[in-house]
């Protein structure tokens, strides 16, 4: 596939480049820092964003503690016990540092941890973007026609290696033939939908209309999708799936309307911890995001909100699950 005119993030002279995802469209600003304070405080702000994304950056910025130091195990426990509590949901994030830190343990000389911990962390990144290929390739197995695809939330290059999880799928398809139209949600409160993924699609020149979340029943009752795909950022053995907050909405929808409803992922998004979805922690954002937008307040501060950043669709809701292995269908059981 063509490569994009934009990139999600990139280890350049010593430094983590990243797209800054809060500014986008409207901005392409480029973020330039071998700081892994200001790396866990751009996964906290949603600067880097989406489940594989997380954990790119993570292990970048968990090498880069090493960088000047002249504590080595000091320097990386206190960097570990940063980045692991930036954000709970996404289990790529634990994942890749977990990796990193295995790696770090076996080391004999700490003065060539940095080089070492650095090239594990390119590793990672290079195998995200492998699993994005075969993802896009897998994914090609559920079209059985021209289709109109719904899809939530941010799923592309912005929040994985390549092409993204579900994103590449559109795009693979798309390509093929396979797809006339694609509808993004919008994806309250954060607007992944309409800032990132019509980023995306635009940039791709793949046909697109952004609609509000809740317009999504009204499509499907007038038989305009044929199709939803959508991303996860954690799945149960079970097959249980979190991911952005109104994706259990589409599965509902779909299961009413009879529609297929899909989730694409690599397996470093599959929690093997964990039987079912109950056992996933929910993250839980700032009312602000509700109360003012852009900055701007929009309803008084104190009002109560309801901020879940994520919610958990139940496995039988799920028509089937795409990783880089396979296509697998319902009922699931990912114990290897
Ligand atoms: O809060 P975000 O923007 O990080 O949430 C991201 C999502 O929910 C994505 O759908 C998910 O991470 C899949 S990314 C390929």
């Amino acid at each position: 596939m063509k490569a994009n005119s934009y990139y999600n993030l990139k280890f350049e002279s010593g430094k983590l480049i990243y797209i800054d995802q809060t500014v986008l469209p409207l901005q392409e600003n480029y973020i330039s820092t071998d700081s892994y304070v200001r790396i866990a405080e751009g996964i906290e702000r949603l600067e880097l964003r989406g489940a594989p994304l997380i954990g790119i950056a993570a292990a970048y910025a968990l090498a880069l503690s090493l960088k000047n130091s002249q504590d080595f195990k000091n320097d990386f426990e206190q960097a570990y016990k940063r980045l692991v509590s930036t954000r709970p949901t996404a289990v790529n994030l634990f994942y890749a540092l977990e990796r990193i830190k295995s790696k770090f343990e076996l080391i004999q000389d700490l003065n060539n941890s940095f080089e070492i911990l650095l090239a594990e962390a390119k590793l990672i990144h290079k195998q995200e973007d492998e699993y994005s290929d075969r993802i896009a390739h897998n994914g090609l197995r559920i079209f059985q026609k021209k289709s109109n695809v719904l899809t939530h939330c941010n799923t592309g290059a912005l929040a994985a290696g390549g092409f993204g999880t579900a994103f590449a799928i559109i795009k693979h398809a798309f390509d093929n033939n396979l797809i006339s139209h694609v509808f993004a949600d919008e994806t309250r409160p954060l607007l992944q939908g309409l800032r990132l993924t019509s980023f995306e699609l635009d940039k791709n020149e793949i046909p697109f209309s952004i609609n509000t979340d809740s317009s999504a029943a009204v499509l499907m009752q007038q038989g305009k999708v044929d199709l939803v795909i959508t991303g996860a950022d954690r799945i149960a053995l079970n097959g249980d799936s979190a991911n952005k907050i109104g994706t259990y909405n589409l599965a509902i929808l779909c299961n009413y309307h009879n529609i297929p409803f899909y989730i694409a992922a690599p397996s470093t998004t599959i929690d093997r911890n964990i039987a079912n979805g109950s056992e996933i922690q929910i993250e839980y954002r700032s009312g602000k995001e509700l109360t003012e937008v852009k900055g701007i307040k929009v309803a008084p501060e104190h009002y109560s909100t309801f901020t879940p950043a994520f919610d958990v669709t139940p496995s039988h809701l799920i028509t089937g699950i795409i990783t880089e292995e396979d296509l697998f269908l319902f009922p699931y059981n990912f114990i290897r």
